[in-house]
C-alpha cells in the first residue's frame, strides 16, 4: 500500500499534520495504550492545555494500568479533582481493573474490543486502535463531525440518529489505506486548531479549496443538530462549618452531580440552611454567591461560612442534627481528597490568606 490517495482528503489531513499539525504531546510518539487510553479519556471533555499537567501527575502516581487498577477509587477521584466529569475517572478505574481481571493487564488490540470496555465509546476506541495498532477506525468526536459536516456540507441533522448514522458511514469511507495514525490525529489537529466553532480559520484549511460549507459562505452553520441542549437553573447552599483546624465534609452519593467526592454539606437552599443551623453556637457570614456551569445545568451556589468555637462538637462526632452525616477533617487532609473543583478553590484561597 502507498500513501494516502494523492489530491484525496486523507492525503491533504496527512500532508497537513506532518508540517503543522502538533508532534510533541506526551501522549504522542508512543503507542503504549495505557497512555494513549488515558489521555484520550482526558480529551474527552477537557482541552489539552488543561489535561497537560494532570496526565503527568497521573502517570507518575500510576505508571501502568496494573497500578491503577489496585488503587483505591478515593485516590483515583482525588488525581482527577478540577478536571469535571468525574463519572470518568470511575470508569477509568473500573475499566483498568476489568483489562487486569479479563485481558491479562493487556489491552484489546482491536476497537470493536476496546469498545466493550468501560468507558471507551466508539470514537474513543477508534482512536486508541488507530493511534496504537494501526486499524483503519474511523473516529467521530465533537470537533471531527465539525471538520467532516463542513468539508462534506452534509446538512443532515445530528440529532438523529439515522444521521448520525450516515455521518459514520463517510468518516470510515474517507479512511486512507495507510497513516490513519496520522489521518486521525490530523482530523483532531484540524478541528482543535483551525477548524474553529465560531469564525475558523479557513485560510490556513487545506480542506478549503473544496470544502462544502465554506462554498456556501456559511462553515458556521455545520455540524447541524436540532435538538438544543436544555439548560436547567438549580440554586443550593452549601455549608462551610469549621471547627479551629477542621472542616466538617460529607461524600456525595454516588450518583448526580460530583458524585461520590467529598464536598460541604448542601441544603435546597438559604432558607433551609439558616433553619438548619438556628440556635448554633458561632458565627457565620454568608459569601458572595456565584455560579458554577456544568454541562445541562447553571448552578447558583450560596456557602455559609460558619465558624463553631473550640469544643462545640467532639472531633469524632455530627456536630449537630441539622447537618448530613459526614466527617471532621483537617483542611490539609480535605485538599488531598477528591474535592469538587469550586469547593477547593473556596478552601485554597483561604488557606493563602
Ligand atoms: N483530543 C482528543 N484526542 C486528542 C489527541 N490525541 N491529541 C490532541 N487532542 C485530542
Amino acid at each position: 500500500m502507498t500513501d494516502p490517495a494523492p489530491g484525496s482528503l486523507a492525503a491533504r489531513v496527512v500532508a497537513w499534520q506532518q508540517q503543522h499539525g502538533r508532534h510533541g504531546l506526551p501522549w504522542q510518539n508512543t503507542r503504549d495504550p495505557y497512555r494513549v487510553w488515558l489521555s484520550e479519556v482526558m480529551l474527552q471533555q477537557t482541552q489539552v492545555a488543561t489535561v497537560l499537567a494532570y496526565y503527568t501527575r497521573f502517570l507518575e502516581r500510576f505508571p501502568d494500568v496494573a497500578a491503577l487498577a489496585a488503587a483505591a477509587e478515593g485516590d483515583v477521584l482525588a488525581l482527577w479533582s478540577g478536571l469535571g466529569y468525574y463519572s470518568r475517572a470511575r470508569n477509568l478505574h473500573r475499566c483498568a481493573q476489568v483489562v487486569v481481571a479479563q485481558h491479562g493487564g493487556q489491552f484489546p488490540d482491536s476497537s470493536a474490543a476496546l469498545a466493550e470496555l468501560p468507558g471507551i465509546g466508539r470514537s474513543t476506541a477508534a482512536a486508541i486502535s488507530a493511534f496504537c495498532f494501526g486499524e483503519r477506525a474511523a473516529i467521530l468526536d465533537g470537533n471531527v463531525k465539525r471538520v467532516l459536516t463542513r468539508a462534506l456540507g452534509f446538512d443532515g441533522d445530528l440529532a438523529q440518529a439515522t444521521q448520525e448514522r450516515l455521518l459514520w458511514q463517510h468518516a470510515e469511507a474517507l479512511l486512507p489505506e495507510q497513516q490513519v495514525d496520522v489521518y486521525t490525529q490530523g482530523l483532531m489537529d484540524l478541528g482543535a486548531t483551525v477548524c474553529a466553532t465560531r469564525r475558523p480559520s479557513c485560510p490556513r484549511c487545506p480542506l478549503a479549496a473544496d470544502c462544502v460549507a465554506l462554498a456556501q459562505g456559511a462553515p458556521e452553520r455545520f455540524p447541524v443538530k436540532t435538538r438544543k441542549l436544555r439548560r436547567h437553573q438549580r440554586s443550593n447552599a452549601l455549608l462551610w462549618l469549621e471547627q479551629g483546624p477542621l472542616l466538617w465534609l460529607v461524600q456525595r452519593p454516588g450518583q448526580g452531580v460530583w458524585a461520590g467526592l467529598w464536598s460541604l454539606p448542601e441544603y435546597d437552599s438559604v432558607q433551609a440552611l439558616d433553619a438548619a443551623l438556628a440556635g448554633w453556637p458561632g458565627q457565620g457570614e454568608w459569601l458572595p454567591p456565584f455560579k458554577h456551569v456544568l454541562t445541562h445545568v447553571d448552578w447558583q451556589l450560596q456557602v455559609l461560612r460558619w465558624r463553631l468555637p473550640p469544643g462545640a462538637a467532639e472531633a469524632e462526632s455530627r456536630p449537630g442534627s441539622g447537618v448530613p452525616a459526614g466527617r471532621w477533617m483537617r483542611f490539609e487532609k480535605a485538599l488531598a481528597l477528591g474535592l469538587p473543583a469550586p469547593v477547593r478553590k473556596l478552601i485554597e484561597s483561604d488557606a493563602c490568606t
